[in-house]
């Protein structure tokens, strides 16, 4: 074990998503079998939150991970960011049934106000933060907004999710293997008016929209299916999605930081104008990622229906950013 070890804060560490992604960072499968950690973990200032971390944090040691150079408890993200390299922003409400994601934003706002000045004040300034809390774009424009000292490209939003479910349902739906599917992007929000688009998307070099060749499918049962994944996996379960969750972030991280070999993947980013989004929203872009920086795959055509899509996911985008305005 020769690499240095690298610091990982996890916020929300006692919670569901918590619980289901810190061994799995122990073990290595989010930086590499090679990368030591310290993780360093933040809950709210809660006797019982406190109580249960440290039930977490007995657990991961009894695991004992060698890669595992060190454990912290916080309760201050001041402290919790300290040096950080990675963050990974989970801790906030979920909502429960009946709720939309957006409804979150006046409980969940202040958070990554905070977190944001904490991160600007304390962390690496090379520090790779993913928000996963939701409502997740917002959460991460507000917590870039508040770190105005750190590159706005440090700050992802996690689209991961709904990549992952439109890549099972193509693969559903084709017959052919998840692992063969390239070049499939998810633009825009993490919301039901997210624009999962396979129209670019190949199965050893065969069209994958060719295959289906059905576009009233595309409009009324996938894209349906894929943007309102969360709402049924809550029904079912009484709450949010959090293994499936975390595994998405695992994929997120792991190739932000180790690479995609060519492959697209998607991750919200502040954008830079491309494609007509306003600079500094925080969307949902089709990207590769190569020695540590992702790069957004440019000049893709956009026909009628995918601007009327691209379109409606905006417009939501904007209006959270108005309604967080205020706090910025
Ligand atoms: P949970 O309620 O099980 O756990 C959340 C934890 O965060 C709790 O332990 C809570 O004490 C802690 N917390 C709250 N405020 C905090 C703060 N300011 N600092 C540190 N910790 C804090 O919830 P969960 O199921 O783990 O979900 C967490 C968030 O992730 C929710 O907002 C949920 O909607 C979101 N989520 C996002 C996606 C996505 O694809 N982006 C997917 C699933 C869930
Ligand atoms: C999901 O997509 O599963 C999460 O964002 C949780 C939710 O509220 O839907």
């Amino acid at each position: 074990m020769s690499k240095k070890p690298v610091r990982v804060a996890v916020t929300g560490a006692a919670g569901q998503i918590g619980y289901a992604i810190l061994f799995r960072i122990a073990s290595g499968e989010m930086l590499g079998k090679d990368q030591p950690v310290v993780l360093s973990l933040l809950e709210v200032p809660v006797e019982k939150a406190q109580q249960a971390l440290q039930g977490v944090i007995m657990e991961l040691q009894d695991c004992a991970f060698p890669l595992v150079v060190g454990i912290e408890a916080h309760s201050d993200p001041m402290t919790a960011f300290k040096d950080v390299d990675y963050a990974l922003l989970i801790g906030s409400r979920p909502r429960g049934p009946g709720m939309e994601r957006a409804e979150l934003l006046a409980v969940n706002a202040e958070i990554f106000t905070a977190q944001g000045k904490a991160l600007n004040a304390v962390a690496s300034r090379n520090v790779k933060v993913l928000v996963v809390g939701n409502p997740a774009n917002t959460n991460a424009y507000i917590a870039m907004k508040s770190a105005p000292d750190l590159p706005r490209k440090n700050f992802t939003a996690m689209l991961r999710l709904d990549h992952n479910r439109a890549l099972s349902q193509l693969a559903d739906k084709t017959g052919k293997a998840v692992a063969d599917i390239e070049k499939m992007a998810v633009w825009g929000n993490h919301s039901p008016t997210m624009y999962a688009d396979y129209r670019f998307a190949t199965v050893n070099g065969e069209s994958v929209k060719d295959m289906i060749n059905d576009h009233d499918w595309n409009a009324n049962t996938f894209l349906p299916t894929v943007g309102k994944r969360g709402a049924a996996i809550i029904a079912a379960r009484g709450v949010s999605s959090a293994a499936s969750a975390a595994n998405a972030a695992i994929d997120h991280m792991h190739d932000w930081a180790l690479g995609t070999n060519g492959k697209w993947v998607t991750m919200g980013v502040p954008s830079n104008g491309e494609y007509g989004i306003p600079k500094d929203t925080m969307f949902g872009f089709p990207v590769t990622c190569e020695g540590g920086e992702y790069k957004l795959v440019e000049g893709l055509t956009i026909d009628a229906f995918s601007q009327e899509c691209i379109n409606k996911t905006l417009k939501e985008l904007q209006d959270e950013q108005a309604g967080v305005a205020h706090l910025l």
